[in-house]
């Protein structure tokens, strides 16, 4: 752990054992350089606290990222929060309200919000001790709701551009599109592109998804081990990170990575693999901004939905645009022309 934490250039981590449950929470504290560390809760199983906290310190500093990008007034957190594999239902609410009750002791260093593995719901559970530094409750509760939405019209809007540069259209109905993961994001996702008529086809390991999206609706579903051989001009990983690496990158067959999930790319090289395949990789921290820069928007700012996705498609819009053009006339990847960008931000 004390290596993990010695190689990451962050602010700072609280940990909390709960030994109610048995389940540890990481919260990471990557940067306050732009404003209060903020990013979503994921909650999961880990078979190794390593990997647990690992992850938590990778999510936070892409959250710095996606928030300077833009220049929104935010820095980058995340919380993990790795629970035992039989946690019931009441253990699991007990566990959010202590959780929300460490976010309201640290009175505003972290805002959260959901990701992986909570919802809506869970952040009313964790709104009544962690209250006001909760995002995306339920509207019932005084909130946006889910950030999938807001957060798909950019990846959307990401797709859309990155067509633009390599196929000199945006136009989608001659487009294959593979979404790997059919959750808030990739759920969402697919139904703007089934209704800018491009040919959709999905992964997903769970099966009410695939019964949902094959059996109903009748896309064509991929096998898990099967996504990166699978030929097609946009590859949209909406589910784990760590999807693009040294393994996968010479199985693909896509011309454009953009995609919904956070920390595709395993290792900075691999936007060097891509490039010299001839792929456009649109980093993932520019793709996926929607809802960190729509909900706060919605929930603090007064936008109205339409605002919110309106200002999110043209920021994912104009910032690709710009990132595509410096990476061309740089010979640098995108990946290096994005972090230039946001770098630039965090040292104004
Ligand atoms: N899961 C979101 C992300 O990775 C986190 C988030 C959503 C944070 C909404 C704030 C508000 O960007």
């Amino acid at each position: 752990m004390e290596s993990i934490i010695k190689s990451w250039n962050g602010e700072a981590v609280v940990i909390r054992r709960d030994h109610e449950t048995d389940a540890w929470i990481y919260i990471a504290i990557h940067s306050t350089r732009l404003g209060p560390a903020t990013g979503g809760t994921r909650m999961k199983h880990y078979s190794d606290q390593k990997e647990a906290l690992g992850d938590a310190l990778k999510l936070a500093a892409g959250m710095t990222y996606k928030f300077a990008v833009p220049g929104i007034e935010r820095g980058g957190g995340k919380a993990v929060i790795s629970i035992p594999s039989g946690l019931t239902p009441d253990g699991r609410i007990g566990l959010l309200e202590r959780y929300g009750t460490l976010i309201h002791q640290l009175g505003g260093l972290y805002y959260t919000g959901p990701d992986m593995g909570t919802s809506s719901e869970d952040m009313d559970v964790i709104a009544r001790t962690g209250d006001p530094y909760v995002f995306c409750r339920t509207p019932a509760c005084g909130g946006a709701g889910s950030s999938g939405p807001i957060t798909a019209v950019g990846v959307f809007a990401a797709i859309q551009a990155a067509c633009a540069h390599v196929f000199g259209t945006e136009a989608l109905n001659d487009r294959k599109v593979l979404v790997q993961g059919t959750g808030s994001v990739g759920g969402k996702l697919i139904e703007y592109l089934r209704n800018a008529g491009a040919e959709v086809i999905f992964s997903d390991v769970d099966h009410a998804c695939v019964q949902h999206y094959r059996d109903e609706a009748g896309l064509t579903c991929i096998e898990a081990d099967a996504v990166y051989d699978t030929d097609c001009d946009v590859f949209a990983p909406c589910a784990f990170g760590g999807v693009v690496n040294a393994d996968t990158i010479p199985r693909l067959k896509c011309r454009i990575i953009a995609g919904g999930a956070n920390n595709q790319l395993t290792v900075p090289e691999d936007a060097r693999r891509l490039k010299g395949k001839g792929i456009l990789y649109a980093p993932d921290y520019v793709v996926n901004v929607g809802g960190a820069m729509g909900i706060p928007g919605m929930e603090n700012m007064g936008w109205t939905t339409m605002d919110a996705e309106r200002k999110v498609a043209e920021s994912v819009r104009s910032t690709l645009a710009r990132i595509f053009e410096t990476a061309e006339a740089e010979n640098i990847t995108t990946d290096e022309a994005a972090g230039k960008l946001a770098e630039a931000n965090l040292s104004r």
